[in-house]
């Protein structure tokens, strides 16, 4: 089916002209912080696809061999869905529950959506080709962009069959790590908004462990984290006009085991000023304080659970590998 690769979820949306607030007010506060979302321009993603193979960075392969095992089973479960991809990024695991799908019904949708453009762009004209029979289309933005259009009528009377075919949210990756147990509240129930009674969530969560194997995963011995890291200076550089010196600031990354969640931090070797034109912001730095860029929650499968039965949606079933280092939870709403 031919359709238009990408959709632009906000007209207004462009890398350039974006206005950077959450930056601003991340570096004029203390302790200093920037949001994630921050990682991925188009280097940032293929760095982060370069993590996925590591062989300290467990979680992409073990939530791959649990969807190798079960995506045959969740398909069966939920029969037919609109199957909709929060962080799709390259779509690599996606492939998994989308054979799955295939097996099932002759009339999917795929809509993958991203913040990257050239990523997305380029799995969705790759996915196309190679499930002809599917209807595939990317949605580029923000998560918040993302849910509110989900959530509007627009797209969801205008993208969604007239049998009134289910639609399944997935996030996988344990992206959903990334946020506050507050920010995951309020994501929890946007998502729950964007879907009717019957409709489905799949969850991919990072579960607790010991400290050494989470700190390897993200203290890598080729320094793709590091890089990974310290490129979301060279982004803000080119986004915002920046001066970031990289050489200034290392990585650093260690698990809260108080508050069960890696934190991944810039940290500041020299006094200096850093200046980012675009946002009118010049922010003063000093050697040994650090950015904390990035917070990766690993959680318990039953408190989960509450937590998603709390906003309406019902944990059908979950699996996990044999280690338990990753859970799979499927919910529906109620
Ligand atoms: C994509 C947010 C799930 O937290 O493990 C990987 C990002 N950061 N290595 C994670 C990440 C450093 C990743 N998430």
């Amino acid at each position: 089916m031919l359709t238009q690769p990408l959709i632009f979820l906000d007209n207004q949306y462009h890398e350039l002209n974006n206005d950077g607030e959450d930056v601003i007010q991340g570096l004029t506060q203390t302790p200093k912080s920037l949001p994630p979302k921050y990682f991925y321009d188009e280097r940032g993603s293929q760095l982060f696809e370069q993590i996925c193979q590591l062989p300290e960075y467990y979680p992409t392969r073990t939530e791959a061999w649990i969807l190798s095992q079960y995506a045959d089973e969740i398909a069966q479960m939920t029969g037919s869905c609109e199957l909709v991809e929060l962080g799709s990024g390259s779509s690599t695991k996606t492939r998994l529950l989308l054979d799955s799908y295939q097996k099932i019904a002759d009339d999917c949708r795929y809509l993958p959506i991203d913040i990257s453009g050239g990523i997305l762009k380029t799995s969705v004209l790759q996915l196309q080709q190679q499930y002809p029979d599917f209807s595939i289309q990317g949605l580029l933005g923000t998560y918040e962009q993302a849910l509110a259009h989900l959530e509007s009528n627009s797209l969801r009377y205008s993208l969604r069959p007239a049998s009134g075919l289910s639609r399944m949210i997935f996030f996988l990756g344990s992206s959903m790590g990334n946020f506050t147990p507050q920010e995951s509240d309020l994501f929890l129930s946007q998502i729950a908004h964007a879907l009717k009674p019957g409709d489905y969530f799949l969850l991919g969560i990072d579960l607790q462990k010991p400290k050494e194997i989470l700190e390897a995963a993200y203290n890598d011995s080729q320094g793709v984290t590091a890089a990974f890291n310290l490129n979301m200076l060279s982004h803000l550089n080119w986004r915002f006009q920046g001066n970031f010196e990289l050489n200034f600031f290392t990585h650093q990354a260690i698990y809260n085991q108080a508050d069960a969640q890696i934190e991944m931090y810039l940290h500041c070797q020299e006094n200096h000023w850093v200046s980012l034109d675009i946002l009118n912001l010049k922010v003063s730095f000093q050697a040994g304080e650090s950015i904390l860029t990035e917070i990766s929650r690993k959680f318990d499968l039953a408190i989960i659970q509450k937590q998603l039965a709390a906003q309406g949606l019902k944990t059908l079933k979950t699996w996990t590998d044999p280690q338990q280092w990753f859970g799979l939870i499927l919910c529906q709403a109620q």
